[in-house]
């Protein structure tokens, strides 16, 4: 078969570079109208970092796996076209702020609807609202073009960071199509790519609408979680009891597994609020308002975890940060991404910029644009200055130096092994350390002389 998958983002490239490395017997092109995005997926600096990523694309390139910017060239020759374009949240017009914005989607279907050819599988990879499948089949029907076709949901469930893992082992691949004749062929031919490396019974396969729910309903799970656990910690400040501890002795209940149960400064990444927000505009819109305002606490749980983690630290340094220099280590809103989508460290920068803090960020994998990008309102000063505020560090150590505080905002496992002795030798003292991933031997710290300040505890 050709393959084309349009969208060349953290799902698409990772998701297609697998395919490719698992089924030489396709092609596989993946498209984009980002000619930089392209370039550097042809070049040796991968523009998603992803563990492990550099040996699969590099096996898999050249031979049946193909980057280009030539959208409707590959759409024309494509038997397969999997849609993985970004899906933002609205923020303008009719559910601003909640519901998707499915402009690129559109955009995707009415160009397929222009240049297919033949008989086409057009595959929705991207978190989308329930029943953006249906809009797809409209458009492509509308059109009355040379082709048939089907479409199918297959949502991907990668976490960014564990990408290449978690495509090659995947719980479960879920393929949700029309359950008529055409479409159960459709959903075979996509489980037979899968099942070259994936066992079939975790293959499973539902109607549209169920597949396109369960996306949205396993990330909104998975993110209450994080909030449950961080109202827990916000509890574990005010008396004795310690987060970490109450996590482990929950977690040994199988009901409730230890997975997903770390406390933090917040959860990010772009998936998990525009998913929740996205049920939430569901729920409203089909007359369900408890059930929305059940999920939207959810987001407001998290907004308050990273407000606090501000507030505590400002309280601490005397109820003032105004000039003083705060050390920000890690930016990307995990570990093991260059990702900073909904970062934490974003609200929490911009929170200690307002308060007059001099933040300077450190982080090993995001770019000092990127960070830049992401502050933007507050990057540049009403003459269009970069905001003298915002200092992006290259080492690690550089930005500690006469700190008043450390802030870690991303686990990165280089955190934890630093040479926490020199760094607080060269700190203001009294040097404290808000640890808001809870990584760092709080006890050694302290010994040090730190005064170490964690998430719940
Ligand atoms: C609960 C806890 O499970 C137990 O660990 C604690 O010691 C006491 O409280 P219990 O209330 O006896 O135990 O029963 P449980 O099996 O937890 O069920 C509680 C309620 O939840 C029941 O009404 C049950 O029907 C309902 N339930 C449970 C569901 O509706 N769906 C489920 O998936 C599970
Ligand atoms: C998530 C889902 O896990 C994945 O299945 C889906 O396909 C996309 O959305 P991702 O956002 O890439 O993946 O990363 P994830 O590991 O889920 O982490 C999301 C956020 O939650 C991160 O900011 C992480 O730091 C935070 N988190 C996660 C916690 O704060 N505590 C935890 O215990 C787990
Ligand atoms: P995700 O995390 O879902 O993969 P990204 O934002 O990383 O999201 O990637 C989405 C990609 O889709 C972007 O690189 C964007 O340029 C691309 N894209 C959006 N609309 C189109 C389109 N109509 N044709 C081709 N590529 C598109």
């Amino acid at each position: 078969m050709n393959i084309c998958c349009i969208g060349a983002g953290y799902v698409g490239g990772p998701t297609m570079a697998m395919i490719a490395l698992k089924c030489p017997e396709h092609r596989v092109t993946v498209v984009d109208i980002n000619e930089k995005r392209i370039a550097a997926w042809n070049s040796n600096e991968l523009p998603v970092y992803e563990p492990g990523l550099d040996e699969v694309v590099s096996e898999a390139r050249g031979r049946n796996l193909f980057f280009s910017t030539d959208v409707n060239g590959s759409i024309a020759e494509a038997d397969m076209i999997f849609i993985s374009v970004n899906t933002p949240t609205k923020s303008y017009g009719v559910g601003a702020g909640r519901a998707a914005d499915l402009k690129f989607i559109e955009r995707c279907a009415r160009q397929i609807a222009e240049v297919a050819k033949g008989n086409i599988i057009v595959v929705e990879k991207s978190t989308l609202p329930v029943r953006t499948a249906e809009s797809i089949r409209r458009i492509l029907e509308g059109c009355g073009g040379e082709f048939t076709f089907q479409v199918l949901s297959n949502p991907e469930f990668l976490a960014e960071g564990t990408a290449v893992p978690d495509l090659l082992n995947p719980d479960r691949v879920l393929i949700g199509g029309e359950q008529t004749p055409e479409g159960d062929e459709a959903a075979k031919t996509l489980a037979d790519v899968y099942a070259k490396w994936v066992p079939r019974e975790r293959i499973l396969t539902t109607n549209v609408w169920s597949s396109e729910l369960s996306k949205l309903t396993a990330n909104a799970f998975l993110a209450q979680r994080v909030s449950s656990i961080n109202a827990i910690s916000a509890l574990c400040e005010a008396t004795e009891a310690n987060v970490d501890e109450v996590a482990r002795a929950i977690g040994t209940d199988s009901r409730i597994g230890p997975k997903f149960l770390k406390s933090s400064v917040g959860f990010g990444g772009s998936c998990f609020q525009k998913d929740i927000l996205n049920l939430v505009y569901l729920c409203e819109h089909f007359g369900l308002p408890e059930v929305a305002a059940y999920w939207e606490q959810v987001i407001i749980m998290n907004d308050y975890q990273k407000s606090r983690f501000v507030r505590r630290l400002v309280r601490t340094l005397f109820n003032t940060v105004s000039g003083k220099k705060i050390a920000i280590l890690g930016f990307a809103f995990k570990k093991d991404t260059n990702d900073t989508r909904e970062s934490p460290a974003i609200y929490v920068c911009r929170d200690l910029l307002e308060e007059q803090a001099e933040v300077h960020i450190f982080d090993p994998k995001v770019k000092a644009s990127q960070v830049f990008a992401d502050l933007q309102q507050d990057a540049l000063n009403g003459n269009g200055e970069p905001n003298p505020n915002i200092i992006i560090e290259e080492d690690v150590y550089a930005a500690c130096e006469n700190a008043h505080a450390v802030a870690i905002l991303t686990e990165w496992d280089r955190f934890r092994d630093l040479d926490w002795q020199r760094i607080y030798d060269n700190m203001l003292k009294p040097a404290f350390v808000f640890d808001g991933r809870n990584i760092l031997d709080a006890p050694a710290l302290r010994k040090m002389g730190f005064e170490v300040y964690g998430i719940g505890r």
